[in-house]
């Protein structure tokens, strides 16, 4: 049940063109394939042909033209082997599906009324007979015909060709798509859908259709998407020479989505939450999000769809490039450095963990049981930190000349991401053969640094040790090559040239020190006084830095360090020095007053970048304080976080209001970068104040949820009293948000979320009741997600209560959601995989939680393999 990349083999059988013809009907769909296929020249003949297939009802099966009686085929259940098929042939096949009853929304199934698709990784297998896998590269030709009047928008990938009406009030729709693509890119909507136009004019002069598709009630919410489409097309011409290449380019909007989006050729399917905004229902991370997405998806137009993966082990080829491009995408839009604050807290808070638990795998991994398990932070944010080390050894301009290397040799090829590095190296004349361990070991690298001064010759001594944890199945790893960028800083916060040598005299200012070996030990010459050295500037490696700082040089990097990343990790790190401290501390123990002053500092310090300053404000979250822990106490960590957060309310409640009032906007909304930091900054302000209970901001908040005209706004002010003592103030505000907002389902799902992500609001007994709220819905992943994956994801304290009622309670939905949807089941198993990280009294119970899973009946494999490899690590 386990697959090996090791057992790698290329297809028996190509397939040349595609056929299709879907008959829609609201009792099931009626899909005829015709496959024209030939031996593959690369393997040798003689092989049975192997279609994969899913809860498929055949109906009809014919080999050029000859029907196939029983005899002549097996059904295996998963697999449809016809032993014997001539060197060239055309294969007929009709296949019966129920796309209204496919809980599980992958291949063809009805979301609010439409029909739609989702084929990655292997969905395409629930809708016909077909090697689905994605070194089988074919035409496509679909043809869709439906009722007219209910599903009035037919369509596929690629341009359309032919329509007319048909009889019964039916009606068709043909595309064809003139790329070869494996299945995972099909895609077919059939639907009620109001469509929105724009064009964009490539460098080449051609012009593109640009179409979005939703209900009609979200006919508000598309310009936002549809601008960032065309930042990102003229953005990819720009940065990567890359130009579309149909005629047309669709993006659909869709409420039952197991993921964010769907790169489909021509295509593009969205969650709903992530793409549909306005003003008054989007927060501004959600604008910013739609707009990382829609280019995430629009750039895998050529990382992913021309240049597609030879098997699921290299999804990473696809997913770490990409992520890397909507990173760079995103970081030219806004501001840099925030953005690379963003995903370095992401990376550190749930990478680091996954690449810490049982789950751990390399960003190309050896083996899996089920592929749609390994759509991970690993895949994705590590794959795209690999890729962004490349770029940084090389240089901005050799890395182009690689990408431009990898596209024109690889054009119409499914490929690995060996083969990317190798375009990386044949172009820039680099090797990176040692470099190449970052994509087969998992784990991540810790690197110690000691340092010691030398004050008769001047001279500074880093000595830097790398190490890799053990990981399932990987034990005494080999060094890495990581790029460590440092600079050093004098007492008076200039920074130093690094001087390699007693020769040496004007070094340059920073330097990316290139780790090889197991240690290493380097010489900065020429320092007449012991310097602070700023490491891994800009998180130049996903590494742990591991560094004897004291406070008193951490207060010093956050307010000198010229790397703005490095600012903030100073913050963080002394934060999480202050609350560690305070673990298991009486209520009344101190409080670091350094750290209260330097919070003063930064909130009255309107010089610094203000959404750096926004950043630098938050405290490091739970999750994060239990990923550095052993043997996590959440209960504990919570109460020291806590302190130190009502600590700072009250002793900077004067700056607070400051800054709240300082921050209101006068003026019309806006959504630059300035006007986001400034609602981050007043939204700060006010949660910290009501954590204290501080009436003054009661009624600040008060007035900002009636009058915004916002949902940021909103949304703050009703998070903020929602973790408040107001009790009344906070049931009174929930109503009123309900009332205003039921109609709208991303706003119903952020009413749910502050609530089951509060340890207020969200004890189990109100998550229960949420979940019995009629908005919510079992079969809706982003209900499932805003109640029971906030409550275990972010509701640290609540789910890790010590009755191991939270652990419990998670069993059971997992359980539930096990038969109807196994890829968000095993998803939500993800809080209880890492128990051991956990104190024994909470370990012990969430090792129970997982074997309660495990013994129900007829598991899936999704949830099958998360469980017990959780349970035998
Ligand atoms: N390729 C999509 C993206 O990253 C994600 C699709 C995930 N699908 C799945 N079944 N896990 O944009
Ligand atoms: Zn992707």
């Amino acid at each position: 049940q386990t697959i090996y990349l090791s057992d790698y083999k290329a297809p028996a059988f190509l397939v040349d063109q595609v056929d299709l013809c879907f008959e829609l009907f609201e009792d099931g769909a009626r899909v005829h394939s015709t496959l024209s296929m030939r031996q593959n020249p690369e393997s040798g003949s003689g092989a049975p042909l192997e279609l994969h297939g899913d809860s498929l009802k055949l109906e009809f099966l014919a080999l050029n033209g000859t029907p196939l009686l029983a005899g002549a085929y097996q059904d295996e259940g998963d697999k449809l082997v016809i032993p014997e098929v001539p060197a060239e042939f055309e294969l007929a096949v009709v296949t019966w599906i129920e796309p209204q009853n496919n809980t599980r929304l992958e291949g063809l199934y009805k979301s609010s009324g439409m029909f739609c698709t989702q084929c990655e990784a292997e969905g395409f297998r629930c809708i016909t007979y077909y090697p689905d896998r994605p070194d089988v590269m074919a035409r496509f030709r679909t043809r869709v015909e439906a009722d007219k009047s209910a599903y009035p928008v037919l369509l596929s990938n690629g341009n359309p060709v032919e329509q007319g009406d048909l009889d019964n009030g039916r009606h068709f729709v043909t595309w064809e798509d003139p790329f070869p693509k494996p299945a995972y890119l099909f895609a077919l909507v059939a639907g009620d859908l109001l469509e929105k136009r724009d064009t964009f004019s490539t460098c080449s002069g051609r012009n593109i259709e640009l179409r979005m598709y939703v209900e009609p009630r979200n006919s508000e919410k598309c310009e936002y998407a549809m601008d960032a489409l065309k930042r990102s097309m003229r953005w990819d011409e720009e940065v990567y020479g890359r130009e579309y290449d149909l005629d047309i380019f669709m993006i659909v909007a869709v409420d039952d989505f197991n993921m964010g989006a769907m790169e489909n050729k021509g295509l593009n399917i969205f969650n709903s939450s992530c793409v549909l905004a306005s003003q008054d229902t989007a927060t501004d991370a959600a604008f910013q999000r739609i707009e990382a997405i829609v280019a995430h998806e629009y750039f895998h137009n050529w990382s992913g769809n021309r240049v597609t993966c030879r098997d699921w082990f290299q999804l990473s080829l696809k997913e770490g490039f990409t992520v890397f491009r909507d990173s760079q995408f995103s970081a030219d839009m806004g501001s840099p450095t925030v953005k690379r604050i963003e995903d370095v807290t992401l990376l550190r808070t749930a990478q680091f963990a996954e690449d810490a638990g049982p789950m751990a795998h390399p960003i190309r991994p050896a083996s899996y049981m089920e592929i749609t398990n390994f759509y991970t932070l690993t895949i994705y944010e590590k794959g795209a930190e690999v890729v962004r080390m490349i770029h940084n050894l090389l240089g901005e301009e050799l890395f182009r000349k690689g990408s431009d290397l990898y596209f024109e040799r690889h054009d119409g090829q499914a490929v690995t991401t060996d083969d990317f590095v190798r375009a990386m190296e044949d172009a820039s004349g680099r090797d990176l053969s040692q470099f190449r361990l970052w994509y087969e070991q998992a784990g991540t690298p810790v690197v110690a640094v000691t340092d010691d001064y030398d004050e008769s010759r001047g001279v500074y001594r880093l000595t830097i040790r790398q190490s890799i944890p053990n990981t399932p199945g990987q034990t005494d790893k080999k060094p890495q090559h990581i790029p460590f960028a440092i600079g050093l800083l004098n007492s008076a916060g200039d920074p130093l040239p690094l001087n390699l040598n007693a020769e040496e005299r004007n070094g340059p200012l920073e330097r990316v020190l290139e780790l090889t070996e197991t240690e290493h030990s380097v010489e900065f010459h020429g320092l007449p006084e012991r310097p602070v050295p700023s490491l891994l500037r800009d998180f130049s490696a996903p590494v742990r830095v591991q560094y004897p700082w004291t406070r008193e040089q951490l207060l010093f990097l956050m307010s000198h360090d010229p790397d703005g990343f490095n600012r903030w990790d100073a913050g963080q790190r002394l934060a999480v020095d202050v609350i560690q401290s305070l673990l298991g501390a009486p209520d009344d123990a101190a409080v670091e007053p350094r750290l209260v002053e330097a919070y003063r500092h930064l909130l009255n310090d309107i010089e610094l970048d203000q959404a750096l300053v926004a950043k630098m404000l938050l405290l490091p979250s739970e999750a994060y304080l239990v990923e550095l822990s052993d043997q996590a106490d959440v209960p504990a960590i919570h109460d020291a976080r806590e302190q130190v957060m009502k600590h700072l309310a009250h002793a900077l409640r004067d700056e607070l209001v400051a800054c709240y009032q300082r921050n209101l906007d006068q003026g019309d909304y806006q959504l630059s970068s300035e006007a986001i930091a400034r609602r981050s900054l007043r939204n700060i302000a006010l949660a910290w104040l009501l954590h204290i209970d501080d009436e003054q901001a009661l009624a600040l908040a008060g007035e900002q949820f009636d009058n915004a005209d916002n949902m940021t706004d909103r949304l703050g002010a009703l998070r903020a009293l929602v973790n408040s003592g107001f009790e009344h103030e906070r049931n009174q505000a929930l109503a009123a948000f309900y009332q205003r907002f039921s109609e709208d389902p991303q706003v119903v799902e952020l009413w749910f979320s502050v609530q089951a992500s509060s340890d207020r609001a969200g004890q189990l007994p109100q998550i229960q009741q949420l979940l019995q709220h009629p908005a919510f819905d079992w079969k809706n992943p982003n209900k499932v997600r805003s109640v029971v994956g906030a409550f275990a994801g972010q509701n640290l304290a609540a789910f890790h209560s010590p009755d191991g009622s939270g652990y419990q309670f998670l069993a059971e939905q997992v359980c539930r959601l096990d038969d109807s949807n196994p890829q968000i089941a095993a998803r939500l198993v993800s809080p209880l995989t890492r128990w051991k990280k956990f104190a024994p009294h909470y370990c012990e119970q969430m090792k129970a939680a997982l074997e309660r899973i495990r013994d129900k009946s007829e598991l899936s494999r999704d949830v099958y393999e998360v469980v017990h490899k959780s349970l035998a690590d």
